[in-house]
């Protein structure tokens, strides 16, 4: 497919991601009006599927999950306008993948390094980018220290965390743009400005992205609990985990309907409650959400607006009265400031995350209350 052929779907593309808003530049427009998309997915895809607004799997782990994508256009474009690369800026990309969205940072800034762990990978972008990218087959939790400071700094791929590394090499006044995994059924991409010791956010927006790997990569993103299931919440340990696969093989003790569910019920019980979990089939494609209480043998899960009860029913009941009190929260009105742990918050903070050696303290934007 030569890069000639693709300027009408390229066009087409930028066009539909202006009209939803996630294109909301000139600079972003121009460098993904310019950047051929196909150049960067694997070689054998058709026009219609390399300018469909979709990921593309470039390598998958051994359970069949992606390993590396070339992220959704959409995605792609709202976290460039959140990041906002201008010419003379340094900017350090962690995830290259294939590549793509390192090449609208080389159109946007002056200097870019991305950083890609996968060896495979960092060697076949770096062909296709070619000198206009420093590409790096490392651990991007350690950043670029030989080539710090970076006017910005954007992670493609999910953090439970953050490195330290990447506040470090970030300049006073700098953007990092990072995919945070809040709690299980809850991540945004947040831009946040840092100032002294404080990150503070500027925007959020939601996001599903695959979890760093390597030393940083906190707790397991899915754990397998066999039979096409997979399991993510921030507590379980492995004998919790077992407990819950065999669990799901057992005749659930309560079934019933839950109509009337808020659209976006889950993300404050989750924030809110240290028992929640997501459980996806892969199967089916489906997600359930809701509490499992380890100690007790427990488990409630609400699916399609139907509350499936495992074990002691009195959690089932509990999930059923907290869902349907649940006040909604949209992700993209959250307002995180990260801070180093040893530090006192700024302000008042609705819900707080520990994930050393940052605080994560949270609320809700004062003009979406
Ligand atoms: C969603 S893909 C990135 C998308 C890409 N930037 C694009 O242009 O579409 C995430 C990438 O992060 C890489 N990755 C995971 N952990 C990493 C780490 N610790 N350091 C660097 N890259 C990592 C994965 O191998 C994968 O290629």
């Amino acid at each position: 497919m030569g890069t000639g052929d693709t300027t009408a779907w390229r066009g087409a593309m930028v066009d539909e991601l202006k009209a939803s808003g996630a294109v909301r530049s000139q600079s972003v427009e121009e460098a993904m009006r310019q950047v051929p998309r196909e150049r960067f997915l694997p070689t054998d895809l058709p026009p219609e599927d390399a300018y469909a607004d979709r990921a593309v799997t470039l390598t998958q782990d051994g359970h069949g999950f992606p390993a590396s994508t070339a992220s959704q256009p959409t995605i792609v474009a709202r976290m460039l306008e959140q990041l906002d690369a201008r010419p003379g800026h340094r900017v350090l990309e962690i995830g290259t993948a294939g590549g793509y969205n390192a090449a609208l940072l080389a159109h946007l800034a002056d200097r870019v390094v991305s950083l890609e762990i996968d060896p495979a990978l960092a060697e076949r972008a770096a062909r296709r980018l070619g000198p206009a990218v420093d590409v790096r087959a490392v651990d991007g939790a350690d950043g670029a220290p030989d080539a710090a400071p970076f006017d910005r700094i954007q992670a493609t791929v999910g953090v439970w965390g953050l490195p330290a590394a990447w506040f470090e090499q970030l300049t006073p006044g700098g953007r990092l743009v990072v995919p945070l995994w809040l709690r299980p059924g809850l991540e945004v991409s947040v831009a946040f400005e840092r100032h002294g010791d404080v990150l503070r956010g500027l925007s959020c927006e939601p996001c599903a992205f695959l979890r760093l790997r390597g030393a940083h990569a906190g707790p397991d993103g899915y754990r397998p609990l066999g039979d096409g299931h997979f399991v993510t919440a921030d507590f379980l340990d492995p004998s919790g985990t077992a407990r819950l696969g065999r669990l799901l093989n057992e005749k659930p003790t309560v079934e019933e309907a839950v109509p009337g569910l808020a659209r976006g019920w889950f993300p404050s019980l989750a924030l809110a409650d240290e028992r929640a979990l997501q459980i996806f089939s892969l199967h089916t494609g489906q997600a359930s959400s809701g509490l499992y209480d380890q100690r007790a043998g427990a488990l409630a899960l609400i699916r399609d607006d139907r509350l499936f009860g495992y074990g002691d029913a009195a959690l089932s009941a509990e999930l059923r009265t907290r869902a349907q009190a649940a006040e909604p929260l949209d992700p993209a009105d959250l307002q995180i400031t990260a801070r180093l742990a040893d530090t006192s918050p700024r302000g008042s903070a609705r819900w707080s995350l520990s994930r050393p050696p940052f605080q994560y303290d949270l609320q809700v934007r004062e003009a979406a209350q």
